[in-house]
């Protein structure tokens, strides 16, 4: 077997009696797309923020290319956040720079790239996203909160990172532009160059993105498997996760 390029090992975390999780385990490996499903509150947003260091376990161990990431020194760090990439369920864009800038941020603070490449690369990625290529110039504190979440998806796609994260990349988009995205971030992954996770709530976006969708129940991943196994499954958790879906297709019958 490889070896996992993320591992979470017995992590556990809770905020005061608010456990939110317990011995929870996940390996994610290189060139997968994996999504995590799960209820409002199940923890889903604190896992990736865990590995991005935002914030930090009480006990377990979190590791990247078998490494543990409480030993990473800066440098390494650095390395790491180089060729990763996290669009945030409330987009966390910079208010004081343009879109344009927002999009190409990496590539501007670390790598100094000249401001007609930032504008070039910045206008193709927006259309990517079904964004009007001149808003680069914009503020991003004049966009709506579609598009600004969708510059927060533009800012994660620019350079193909390895590792991209997407927390709730579909909240509150329309749903033809919802389906450009989730065929984005399937398309990262489809040479295996880059690896995907996606939280999501929503599952025609695990249809399209998923090689493996996990369920977040109780603090830890109780039930793992591909989506047609999701369909299949007679285990109580993904049938709980599956049932508003089903009422929901029988009520428009
Ligand atoms: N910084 C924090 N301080 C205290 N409690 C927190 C903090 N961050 C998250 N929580 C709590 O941890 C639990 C899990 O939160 P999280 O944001 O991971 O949920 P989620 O699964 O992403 O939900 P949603 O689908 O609504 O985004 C919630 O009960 C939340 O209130
Ligand atoms: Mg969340």
């Amino acid at each position: 077997m490889n070896t996992p390029l993320i591992s979470f090992k017995n992590v556990n975390l809770a905020f005061n009696d608010n456990i939110v999780l317990k011995d929870f385990n996940l390996d994610v490996f290189k060139g997968e797309s994996v999504v995590i499903l799960g209820e409002s509150g199940s923890g889903k947003s604190v896992c990736v923020k865990l590995l991005m260091k935002l914030l930090s376990q009480d006990s377990g161990d979190i590791l990247i290319n078998n490494r543990n990431i409480k030993k990473f020194n800066r440098k390494q760090w650095l390395e790491f956040l180089k060729d990763t990439s996290m669009s945030f369920q409330s987009s966390a864009l910079f208010d004081s720079i343009s879109v344009a800038e927002n999009i190409m941020f990496r590539n501007i603070y670390l790598n100094n790239m000249p401001p007609k490449i930032v504008s070039k690369n910045a206008r193709r990625i927006l259309k990517e996203v079904h964004l009007d290529p001149n808003i680069e110039n914009n503020m991003t504190s004049t966009l709506s909160g579609g598009m600004r979440k969708r510059v927060g998806l533009a800012r994660a796609f620019a350079d193909n990172p390895k590792l991209m994260i997407f927390d709730e990349p579909t909240s509150g988009l329309d749903s033809a532009t919802a389906q450009t995205i989730n065929k984005l971030i399937k398309k990262a992954t489809d040479n295996r160059e880059s690896t995907t996770i996606t939280i999501s709530h929503d599952l025609t976006s695990a249809l399209v993105i998923a090689d493996r969708i996990c369920i977040l129940h109780n603090g830890k991943i109780s039930w793992q498997g591909s989506f047609k196994q999701l369909l299949n499954s007679k285990s109580s958790v993904p049938l709980a996760f599956m049932k508003p879906y089903h009422d929901m297709i029988k009520s428009k019958l």
